[in-house]
């Protein structure tokens, strides 16, 4: 059985003892709901990949209190201290070198050198890090290759009977995943769009390799981030994208003025806000995926989203979303 725990100063205390017992725990974050283990403890964090059917390959993102409980663990450079002065707490995940004695399992880092860190906007979150006092490693708490959950019943609905308890924190307010950056080469390297926009890291600390990359060292290190995978954030019925008509045979994932006629919908942002949509969009995509199956439609048909701020995320998502099946993601 998975145990609910309320987010109060006593469910938070049970979910700490829980995982410096080193049993797993799922919490909410700002982003998504995580899917903790202590970092430090290699047996924990391998619970990860089995409760997960995770391909042992893909690291994990630890997660952290503060900015100086991170940098005690890899090698800030002046960027990353600019970006975690500005943007942390916040959805933005920084990969940085592991120090020599970084104590995080070489697991959670899938044997890398480098180590992705961040410090949640979220108070039960960050209050859960402080009562645990090490490093937390959390992969979303989804089966892989499913949606990422943005509530605890998300979570149940996955891992139900895996995991030792969810720490019930409500429904995530960001509601996708972090952005990864890739801090250790010569610019910055967008592995991952997420909450934090790339419009927002160019402000502070100019341009940012993201698409084709420029080097060789950077290919290296845009294909090492396996969380790329293509089809990754898949439901189980086909999605077809950038819809600008809809059947009646089909689910419509809306945004903005809908289109209409389909057999079932649900809209991300009735008023085009990227924020609301990105916060729905999990959501929207689990809600119309159960609405395929329970009527039989073929297909969900996304409505265009525009390719800039949360956009770019939101994209990212839906394009994997309705990528080819391949094996594990
Ligand atoms: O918002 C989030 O980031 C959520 C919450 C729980 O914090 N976590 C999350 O973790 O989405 P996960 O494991 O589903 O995604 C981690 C991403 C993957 O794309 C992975 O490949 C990349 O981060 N990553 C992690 N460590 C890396 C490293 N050392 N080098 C390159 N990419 C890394
Ligand atoms: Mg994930």
């Amino acid at each position: 059985m998975t145990e609910i725990l309320t987010a109060d100063p006593t469910g938070i205390a049970h979910a700490a003892e829980l995982l410096r017992a080193g049993v797993l725990v799922a919490f909410g974050t700002e982003t998504v709901y995580g899917l903790g283990a202590d970092a430090t403890d290699t047996r924990a964090v391998a619970a990860i990949f089995a409760a997960k059917d995770r391909p042992h390959f893909n690291p994990l993102i630890c997660h952290y209190a503060d900015a100086e409980a991170a940098f005690a663990q890899v090698a800030a450079n002046p960027t990353a201290r600019l970006l975690a002065g500005a943007l942390w707490p916040g959805p933005l995940s920084l990969v940085l070198p592991r120090r020599a004695d970084c104590p995080v399992a070489l697991l959670a880092g899938a044997g890398l050198d480098t180590l992705a860190v961040r410090v949640p906007a979220h108070a039960t979150a960050l209050a859960l890090l402080r009562a645990v006092g090490r490093p937390v490693a959390a992969p979303s708490a989804n089966r892989s290759g499913q949606i990422s959950p943005t509530t605890a019943r998300h979570v149940l609905d996955g891992l139900a009977g895996r995991i030792a308890a969810v720490l019930d924190s409500g429904p995530c307010p960001v509601g996708v995943e972090s952005t990864v950056l890739d801090l250790c080469g010569a610019r910055p390297l967008l592995l991952r769009p997420g909450g934090v926009t790339v419009e927002a890291i160019e402000a502070l600390v100019g341009p940012v390799g993201r698409g084709i990359p420029h080097t060789v060292a950077e290919a290296a290190r845009t294909l090492r981030s396996p969380g790329l995978l293509v089809s990754h954030y898949a439901p189980d019925a086909p999605v077809r994208l950038d819809a600008d008509a809809v059947r009646a045979d089909e689910a419509l994932l809306a945004f903005g003025p809908k289109l209409q006629g389909a057999g079932a919908e649900f809209q991300l942002s009735a008023s085009s806000d990227l924020a609301e949509a990105a916060a729905n969009l999990f959501i929207g995509l689990r809600a119309l995926d159960a609405q395929v199956a329970r009527l039989k439609l073929s297909a969900i048909a996304v409505m265009p989203v525009p390719e800039h701020g949360l956009g770019l995320a939101i994209n990212d998502r839906l394009r994997r979303a309705a990528a080819p099946r391949a094996g594990a993601g």
